[in-house]
């Protein structure tokens, strides 16, 4: 029968019978101005293999994909690399349609989908480094715990040197392209680098790990399937070097000055700060958090060296919109960074007082004191701020030269 939805041919024998979200824009605190994909892979062996599955939605758009090429009757297997929603949403419904011989995820996937799904039927366990044959092709799966969950494992189709890779090297796109050679490089560059910082940046050490591990098993990797965004077959060693080098967080001469401000007091401080820093030798960001968003703040942050936050008093408190962006980083684990704290207040300081802490917990290496003026800014207080924003780029001078020695 005629079907709506395509599968894509990805190599000889895998097939892309995913799914695109076009319309998302948030997700779980990530804004994803650009959509996403849910990327689910038939393999089309003597057992025939489903390599994850789509957000619950999205579920006829799946199925449609594998009508197109199978009947998904036929299909033998169902591994589960990654149990968060987005992947394993219709699993339940795809198992029962599908009734597959087995489905094979990690110990901790097993767990993870039980937790979930309460399913009735037994999910098999593979472990770290186990082959499973397809009959006329093999399976590797390798445990990636915390990349990003513990459940997560990736899978490696032997013959066709692919690594289905769930999370890891993804990127929420949305496109009709499923290739990176098809996408503007700019484009995904971004979206690689903002996926990361905003999934991966606390895993940052496994992801080392990781890729040493990797290289190690001197696998030859042709093709990246991820869940999400295109498949790497062009560029495959460009993200694993993007990644090598992400997870390393070195610090740059980037200075990011996330803000927001009551009546344009703490505003007129980030400014200055902005004129201090370039004068110094330092590349300012200036973030106002009216006009950006966390995830925003998070992408820029991978790639700098300090990170200035400034809030003014409310009702003796930190600004709304600060302790939202602190309390996403502070799950973010950024490292390397330098960094303070600034803003206006009006008879108590508590605002930038409480930056000062949550940078302090995040372990930025502070730089002087808490930088406090009251009410508006003169312009000694404007040329305090100037030299306060010289000083950190010396601090970053000093920091990168150290790096490049
Ligand atoms: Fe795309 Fe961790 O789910």
């Amino acid at each position: 029968m005629q079907q709506p939805f395509k599968a894509v041919k990805v190599t000889d024998n895998v097939y892309w019978v995913g799914a695109i979200d076009w319309g998302l824009r948030y997700f779980h605190g990530y804004s994803t101005e650009r959509g996403s994909t849910y990327n689910a892979f038939l393999i089309l062996a003597d057992k025939i293999t489903l390599v994850d599955t789509v957000k619950a939605p999205f579920r006829a758009e799946m199925l449609s994909r594998i009508k197109s090429i199978t009947d998904p009757e036929k299909i033998d297997y169902i591994i589960s690399n990654h149990s968060e929603m987005d992947h394993t949403g219709c699993l339940p419904e795809v198992i029962e349609t599908v009734g597959p011989e087995r489905v094979f995820a990690s110990a901790m996937g097993v767990k993870a989908l039980s937790e979930h799904f309460h399913l009735d039927r037994e999910i098999v366990a593979v472990k770290d480094g186990e082959k499973l044959s397809l009959g006329n092709m093999v399976l590797t799966f390798f445990e990636t715990r915390m990349l990003h969950w513990p459940d997560s494992m990736f899978t490696y189709l032997v013959e066709e040197e692919l690594l289905f890779s769930q999370d890891a090297f993804g990127m929420h796109l949305a496109t009709s392209e499923r290739f990176d050679d098809e996408i503007d490089r700019g484009i995904w560059e971004y979206e690689a680098r903002k996926y990361f910082a905003n999934i991966l940046l606390p895993y940052a050490p496994q992801v080392t790990k990781l890729l040493e591990k990797l290289s190690k098993l001197r696998f030859s990797i042709k093709t990246i399937a991820p869940d999400h965004g295109p498949v790497w077959r062009r560029d495959v060693n460009k993200v694993l070097d993007l990644y090598s080098e992400w997870a390393l967080q070195r610090p740059t001469k980037k200075a990011v000055v996330v803000y927001d401000t009551m009546w344009g007091s703490t505003g007129r401080m980030a400014a200055a700060i902005g004129d201090g820093l370039k004068q110094g030798g330092a590349s300012p960001k200036l973030m106002p958090l009216r006009s950006c968003t966390r995830s925003d703040v998070a992408t820029e942050i991978l790639e700098a060296g300090a990170l200035l936050v400034g809030s003014p008093t409310l009702n003796n408190n930190i600004f709304p919109t600060v302790a939202d962006v602190l309390t996403y980083l502070k799950g973010l684990k950024p490292r390397n960074l330098i960094g303070g704290a600034f803003g206006s207040y009006g008879w108590s300081p508590a605002g930038v007082e409480q930056v000062w802490e949550a940078l302090t917990e995040m372990k930025v290496d502070l730089v002087g004191e808490p930088l406090k003026v009251k009410y508006v800014p003169d312009s000694g207080s404007l040329e305090q701020c100037v030299s306060w924003g010289a000083s950190i780029a010396e601090r970053l001078k000093e920091l990168c030269g150290r790096e490049t020695t």
